[in-house]
């Protein structure tokens, strides 16, 4: 059985002074709090086990709005990311909820027109590795960047100054349990990260790194002009609004 984990610890910092109110991922975007999108994203796709990655700060937020998981048919399972050490730090966390098996590790800022369905079942299909999602953008410097050699990744850059292609990977990915052997042997980055950018290279390496591509629009919502466009899109797609 597939699981779902949603990222949703980090600072927050460029959102602030609304991060001071609560958590990036319980401000709005369109009629609901911006993590009620990741959830959907799951339980429509089938997925119901759901763990969510918070910091401190912010848990106790989180419960209250979000309960067991009963009001969205599914089950909700948190943990509490003592510091924002990064999104593979962050998924550490779910080696033990992942119980051996595979997950799909949403990032809780990225928020999609449509669902992310056909990726899902892409994963299914897979016998292992990984895979994860990408979507040709305008501004690729801001996220992790696709190096494509016909049908196949052969490298991810994190933000790089001068990117290879426009093609972003965005905050969906797909694992199988060999995941978590990778995050340990993962080194932080410059910034002091343990970046998810690594983990995925790692699966180059390994000649276990698939992709599939964002239907419709696709926003990460970080910053207070796509927080925004985030807004715009989930109130016109009716699917998920
Ligand atoms: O949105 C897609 C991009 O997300 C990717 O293209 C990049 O490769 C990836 O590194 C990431 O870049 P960001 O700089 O946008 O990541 P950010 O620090 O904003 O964190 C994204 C989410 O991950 C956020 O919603 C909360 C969660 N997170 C982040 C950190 C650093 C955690 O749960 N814990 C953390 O320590």
């Amino acid at each position: 059985m597939l699981k779902g984990v949603i990222l949703a610890g980090g600072l927050g910092t460029r959102l602030y002074p609304l991060t001071k109110v609560t958590s990036k991922h319980l401000l709005p975007v369109g009629n609901e709090p911006m993590i009620f999108h990741s959830i959907k994203q799951l339980t429509t796709a089938g997925i119901t086990d759901i763990l969510i990655v918070t910091n401190p700060e912010y848990v106790g937020d989180f419960v209250n709005t979000l309960g067991s998981g009963k009001d969205f048919g599914c089950e909700f399972t948190y943990r509490v990311q003592e510091e924002a050490k990064g999104i593979a730090h962050a998924l550490a966390l779910a080696e033990g909820f992942a119980r051996g098996g595979r997950a799909v590790v949403l990032l809780g800022d990225n928020i999609f027109e449509t669902s992310i369905q056909h990726a899902v079942n892409d994963f299914h299909a897979q016998q292992h590795g990984a895979r994860v999602l990408l979507k040709q953008v305008s501004n690729p410097e801001r996220y992790g960047v696709a190096t494509l050699n016909g049908n196949h990744i052969v490298a991810i850059e994190e933000k790089p100054k001068h990117p290879k292609s426009k093609y972003a990977v965005v905050g969906a990915y797909f694992y199988d349990a060999s995941v978590f052997d990778i995050i340990r042997t993962v080194e932080p980055s410059a910034r002091g990260e343990y970046e998810i950018t690594a983990v995925n290279n790692a699966y180059i390496h390994r000649g276990e790194l698939e992709y599939s591509l964002v239907h419709g629009k696709w926003v990460d919502a970080g910053t207070f002009d796509s927080l925004t466009e985030a807004h715009q899109i989930l109130l016109n797609a009716a699917d998920w609004s």
